[in-house]
């Protein structure tokens, strides 16, 4: 008998590998049936093939003319900035300075960041997005309340909080021993509570002092499982910033590396303003690149170079960066890496972005047998997607004579409309025009 056991019928697509460098990375099932047990995946297959292997008793959910896909996992967002999206300002740091610090202030009251967490975390979900990479602030209550809201929804996500002690308000700043003593009581109470994980989260260097940076990394090594998370090479301003601040580094992600933050798990944002050195640690010490195209753009940082990271061969992954990043859609992201590799030379089939999104962003975390695919035995966050979500969508997809001109379609006109309903952990947590019961399966 398989207990707790539900089965979807759409189209199913997932990957095995990475398409840019494998033949044969995906699954792909026209008619296809996805099978949860306990929450799990059990099986993913062709309809006509599973359906007899089903227990008695098992529902059919019937999805057919969507397509189920994993969900989609961001690892680079900033809960606190969801207010503050879309305000304009010429450049990061003018940006920092007049919304970002004003509007992270408010988070130390507790009551304000559940709220805005709640929002933020519905927001996810209404965009597919089941797996995040999350800063807080640096209160220690934003980082609870973050939890707290993603511990009752059951998702699985990546957190932490900022750890900023000079070049910032005297309201937002920490101190080397006290941010480090607060960042450990946290990793103690929540990393891998439930599906919980924590990210040891230093802002970025210019907002650390050394000692900071010191007691940062040390952590990084003593809690070698946990996530660690900071900016790169974002703006040309900033990277100027760190070269005066760091004199006697070689180059800005070298001041991270000299404090023992370049590890597995450690996800590096932006990478824009990098060179071949930087890209060769990067591959040496399986830290990963998070890349973040509507933030860059809106911005104004630059573009990421996807041929120079692939010849490194530095691991990759995708990201909204919202407040900096303008939209929360995975899709609308991958509609704007796209145009962003153009420009640099680079051509991205559809199948690498979904692959990015998917189980590209999974193993970039180091979470592929846990997110990420179809494999039997990983947690069931998936996402039902409606190519017939709008007038023009539904014109353009029916049109389509091949999976990748389906996918690259979604991909460039898709966002949370196309989004027909969100699973985690096999549990709907979101329907698209519903209001979901609490006591939902
Ligand atoms: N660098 C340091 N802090 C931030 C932030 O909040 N957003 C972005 N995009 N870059 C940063
Ligand atoms: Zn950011």
């Amino acid at each position: 008998t398989t207990p707790n056991c539900q089965a979807y019928r759409a189209s199913i697509l997932h990957f095995t590998a990475d398409p840019a460098f494998n033949d044969n990375a995906y699954h792909w099932h026209e008619d296809g049936l996805l099978v949860i047990a306990e929450g799990r995946v059990y099986a993913a297959g062709d309809y006509a093939q599973l359906r007899g292997t089903l227990p008695e008793g098992v529902q059919i959910n019937d999805y057919r003319g969507k397509l189920i896909v994993p969900g989609f996992i961001d690892t680079h967002i900033h809960y606190p900035q969801t207010d503050m999206i879309a305000s304009p300002a010429p450049g990061l740091l003018p940006w920092l300075e007049t919304y970002t610090f004003p509007t992270e202030r408010k988070f130390a009251d507790e009551g304000h960041a559940a709220e805005v967490a709640s929002f933020f975390l519905d927001e996810l979900l209404r965009c597919g997005t089941t797996t995040a990479m999350v800063y807080c602030t640096v209160h220690p209550s934003s980082v609870n309340a973050f939890f707290t809201e993603s511990e009752k929804r059951q998702l699985r996500m990546v957190a932490g909080k900022i750890m900023m002690d000079r070049n910032c308000p005297d309201f937002l700043s920490d101190t080397a021993e006290g941010g480090a003593r607060d960042s450990e009581e946290l990793i103690r109470k929540w990393h891998k509570r439930g599906r919980q994980l924590y990210a040891i989260t230093p802002r970025f260097a210019p907002t650390s002092t050394e000692a900071q940076l010191q007691l940062a990394g040390e952590l990084a090594q003593t809690y070698s499982d946990t996530f660690l998370q900071t900016h790169v090479a974002e703006n040309t301003d900033e990277v100027a910033w760190v070269k005066s601040l760091f004199p006697s580094a070689r180059s800005y992600l070298d001041v991270y590396d000299h404090y023992g933050m370049m590890r597995p798990r450690a996800m590096y944002a932006h990478c824009i303003w990098l060179d071949d050195h930087d890209r060769a640690r990067m591959r040496e010490t399986q830290s990963a690149a998070s890349i973040c195209p509507t933030s860059n753009l809106f911005l104004g940082s630059g573009l990421f170079d996807f041929a120079r990271a692939d010849a490194a061969q530095v691991p990759l992954s995708l990201a909204t960066d919202v407040g900096g990043g303008t939209s929360f859609s995975m899709l609308q992201t991958m509609n704007e890496v796209y145009k962003v590799a153009r420009m640099g030379g680079t051509y991205l089939p559809a199948l690498r972005m979904f692959y990015m999104a998917t189980l590209g962003n999974a193993r970039s975390m180091q979470l592929e047998g846990t997110i990420g695919n179809f494999a039997p035995g990983v947690e069931a966050d998936f996402v039902v997607l409606d190519p017939h979500a709008t007038p023009l969508l539904a014109r353009r997809s029916t049109r389509t004579e091949s999976l990748e001109e389906l996918l690259f379609a979604l991909a460039l006109l898709g966002d949370d409309r196309t989004v027909a309903a969100t699973y985690s952990g096999g549990r709907l947590v979101h329907a698209r025009g519903r209001q979901l019961a609490e006591t939902e399966p």
